[in-house]
């Protein structure tokens, strides 16, 4: 991918007022502000309509970098140095001197950090001097985008936002799977396209998430990545007002509009197309989305933990 430097140093100059700006990651399009400042964090909770004890991920350019911010710890380094740049974001212990905005962590004294892979925001990343508080570019409770005009139809004219970078699909397609290390024992807040085991491989025995009753990560939070018409998953059948979601080659016949993850049941490529397919169907026309069964190993895991929080009906964003 070639740079637009015209569009970089436009972000640059956002950034350094305050505004926010769209950044392109492998994982998802992020809305990016300076980590430092409280009053351009306050910017990303406004717009997202966020609520506040849920804290944002800061995005380095590279692990020296982020250990300015966090205390040295053994696990830590093992898992940056095989990992990064990519989609894991690990939360460890903020150093006291540490000026990333108390806004961003929620006032935690933790800090969940990450390096991402994508040209496009490690070019903003090696330039800008601070690191980047990033959520996804989605207004709270709604489908995390994976591509430009995704995010354009949510914030398209914001007066917050100084720059949208392109960057193309993002490859992944699923947020980063969240490490915390500052428990007993390690534990996966988030499940993402790096999975338990191999992240085992590297630091040894990962505890399960408890992903019912902490509210530790919110991302945890039952109703999440919401399309605005109801879910229905591991459908065996499909009506004729439905969209249908498939996966692999053996598809149900019947419905309204069909359009299929990975016909060659590939979870990576499912995984991409997961949260763009969602919104491309997330319309009136349809009475709902019927989904396909999802096989629940490896990423598989990842995607069948956000279709379960597409289709909850209750929001627990405000609980
Ligand atoms: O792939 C990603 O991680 C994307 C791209 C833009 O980097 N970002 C993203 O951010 O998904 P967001 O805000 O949508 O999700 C951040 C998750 C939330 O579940 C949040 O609760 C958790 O990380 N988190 C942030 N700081 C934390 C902390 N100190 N302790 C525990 N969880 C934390
Ligand atoms: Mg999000």
């Amino acid at each position: 991918m070639t740079l637009d430097y015209q569009a970089l140093e436009k972000a640059l100059k956002s950034l350094e007022r305050g505004l926010l700006v769209v950044v392109p990651t492998e994982t998802v399009y992020g809305l990016a502000a300076d980590g430092y400042s409280d009053s351009a964090v306050a910017r990303i909770y406004e717009l997202k309509q966020r609520p506040s004890f849920n804290p944002l991920i800061l995005h380095y350019y590279s692990v020296e970098c982020a250990l300015e911010d966090v205390e040295e710890d053994e696990r830590f380094l093992k898992l940056a140095k095989f990992f990064w740049p990519g989609p894991l974001t690990i939360v460890v212990n903020r150093k006291k001197e540490s000026r990333v905005s108390s806004l961003a962590t929620a006032g935690l004294q933790t800090l969940a950090v990450r390096v991402p892979s994508h040209p496009v925001m490690r070019a903003l990343l090696e330039k800008y001097p601070h690191p980047l508080a990033a959520p996804s570019a989605n207004p709270s409770t709604r489908i995390s985008p994976t591509h430009l005009p995704h995010v354009l139809s949510y914030f398209d004219g914001c007066e917050q936002v100084g720059a949208f970078l392109e960057g193309g699909l993002s490859l992944v397609g699923l947020e980063s799977t969240v490490i915390d290390l500052t428990s007993r024992k390690p534990v996966i807040l988030r499940p993402g396209s790096i999975t338990k085991e191999a992240l085992e491989k590297v630091i040894g025995s990962i505890a399960e998430g408890d992903h019912t009753t902490s509210i530790k990560a919110p991302g945890q939070l039952k109703k999440h990545y919401a399309p605005s018409i109801p879910i229905r998953l591991n459908a065996i059948d499909v009506k004729e007002d439905e969209a249908l979601l498939a996966f692999g080659s053996h598809i149900l016949r019947g419905a309204k509009y069909t359009i299929n993850l990975s016909e060659k049941g590939d979870l990576a490529e499912a995984a991409s197309n997961l949260f763009r397919f969602l919104h491309e169907l997330d319309h009136k026309k349809f009475s709902a989305i019927a989904v396909m069964p999802i096989p629940n190993v490896g990423i598989g895991k990842a995607i069948n933990d956000r279709l379960m929080r597409a289709s909850a009906q209750e929001n627990e964003d405000l609980l």
